[in-house]
C-alpha cells in the first residue's frame, strides 16, 4: 500500500496501473469504520486497482465547530486500508486540494433544497465541489457511496450525469451496529448514555417502513409515528423527517411509489442522520 499527499505523485502512480483494469475509488473523509471498509471490500472485488481517498474537506461544514471536532486518525486508517488490500491511499492537505481560495463551485439544486440541504446551507455545493475535483484527479472508473447518506449519492449521480463524467457510482448498502445505529465516524463523539438513546431514529425509521408497508400513506400520520418513537429526553432534538421521492429528493404529501423516509437526530451535540427505502402494499 503506498500513501501518497500530492495529486502529482497520485497522478504519477496511477498512470502506470491503468492499464492492468478498471481503477476504483473510494472517497472518505477517516476515522474509518466498518461502514467505510464495507464500501473498500465491495471496490476491491470489482476493481483492479484501488485508492481511497482520505480528506476532511473544509468546504462542506457548515458549522467551524463540526469541522474542528471531526475526528482524525491518519495512522490508524492507512493501517485499515492496507489490511483490506487498498492500493493506493491519497491524503492530501488543505493546501494541495485547495492552494487557493476558489473561485468556481459546484451548484447544487433542488437535490439540496430539502432534507440535509435545508438545514446546512452550501453543504451539498461543498460535497459535489471536492467529489468533482477528486473525479478530476483520479479519473476513476469506478466510484463509491454508502446509500447512508442517501441525499450525498443522489447529489454524486447527479453530477456526473450533468457533467458528463465517465464515472460509474456504485452504491452500497448502511453497514449498522447489532441495535440498528448506522456506522458514521460521529457515532465516537458520543458519550455512554447517549449512546444508547442514538439508535431511536432506526427505530422510528423501522416503524415508518412498517407503516408504509401496511398501506399507511398520509405523510403527516408517517411523521408522527416516526415522532413518536424518538424517547422524551432532553438530550434529543429530531431536526427533520420526511419522506422524499428517491429519485428527486422532493417531499411527498401521500405515499404512491416507494420512497426515500430520512431523518437528522441531534444526541446531544452530535447530529446523526440515517433514512431507509420504503415500499408500499401496492407497488
Ligand atoms: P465520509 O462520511 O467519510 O463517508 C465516506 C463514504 O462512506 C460515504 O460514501 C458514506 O456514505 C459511506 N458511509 C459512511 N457510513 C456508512 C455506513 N454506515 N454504511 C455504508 N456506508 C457508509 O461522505 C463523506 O465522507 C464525504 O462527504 C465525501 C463523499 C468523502 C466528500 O468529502
Amino acid at each position: 500500500m503506498e500513501l501518497v499527499v500530492t495529486i502529482s505523485d497520485l497522478r504519477a502512480r496511477l498512470a502506470t496501473r491503468r492499464s492492468a483494469g478498471p481503477l476504483g475509488l473510494v472517497p472518505t473523509m477517516g476515522a474509518l469504520h466498518e461502514g467505510h471498509a464495507s464500501l473498500i471490500r465491495q471496490a476491491r472485488n470489482e476493481c483492479a486497482t484501488l485508492a481511497v481517498s482520505i480528506f476532511v474537506n473544509p468546504i462542506q461544514f457548515d458549522r467551524p465547530e463540526d469541522l474542528e471536532r471531526y475526528p482524525r486518525s491518519l495512522e490508524v486508517d492507512a493501517a485499515l486500508c492496507g489490511s483490506l488490500g487498498v492500493d493506493v491511499v491519497f491524503a492530501p492537505s488543505i493546501l494541495e486540494m485547495y492552494p487557493a481560495r476558489l473561485e468556481c463551485r459546484v451548484e447544487v439544486g433542488r437535490l439540496a433544497d430539502h432534507l440535509c440541504g435545508r438545514f446546512r446551507p452550501g453543504h451539498f455545493s461543498g460535497v459535489a465541489t471536492v467529489v468533482l475535483k477528486l473525479f478530476e484527479i483520479v479519473q476513476p472508473d469506478k466510484a463509491y457511496f454508502g446509500e447512508k447518506d442517501a441525499q450525498q449519492l443522489a447529489v454524486v449521480r447527479r453530477l456526473v450525469s450533468d457533467f458528463n463524467v465517465p464515472t460509474i457510482v456504485v452504491g452500497v448498502p448502511t453497514v449498522r451496529e447489532p441495535d440498528g445505529l448506522a456506522l458514521s465516524s460521529r457515532n465516537q463523539r458520543l458519550d455512554p448514555q447517549e449512546r444508547r438513546l442514538a439508535p431511536s431514529l432506526f427505530h422510528a425509521l423501522q416503524e415508518v417502513e412498517k407503516a408504509v408497508a401496511a398501506g399507511v400513506v398520509d405523510v403527516a400520520d408517517l411523521r408522527q409515528l416516526a415522532s413518536s418513537r424518538i424517547p422524551s429526553d432532553p438530550r434529543l432534538r429530531l431536526e427533520y423527517f420526511d419522506l422524499v421521492g428517491p429519485d428527486d429528493f422532493q417531499p411527498v404529501d401521500r405515499v404512491n411509489g416507494p420512497v426515500v423516509a430520512a431523518g437528522a437526530l441531534w444526541v446531544g451535540t452530535t447530529r446523526l442522520i440515517d433514512n431507509m427505502r420504503c415500499v408500499p402494499r401496492q407497488s
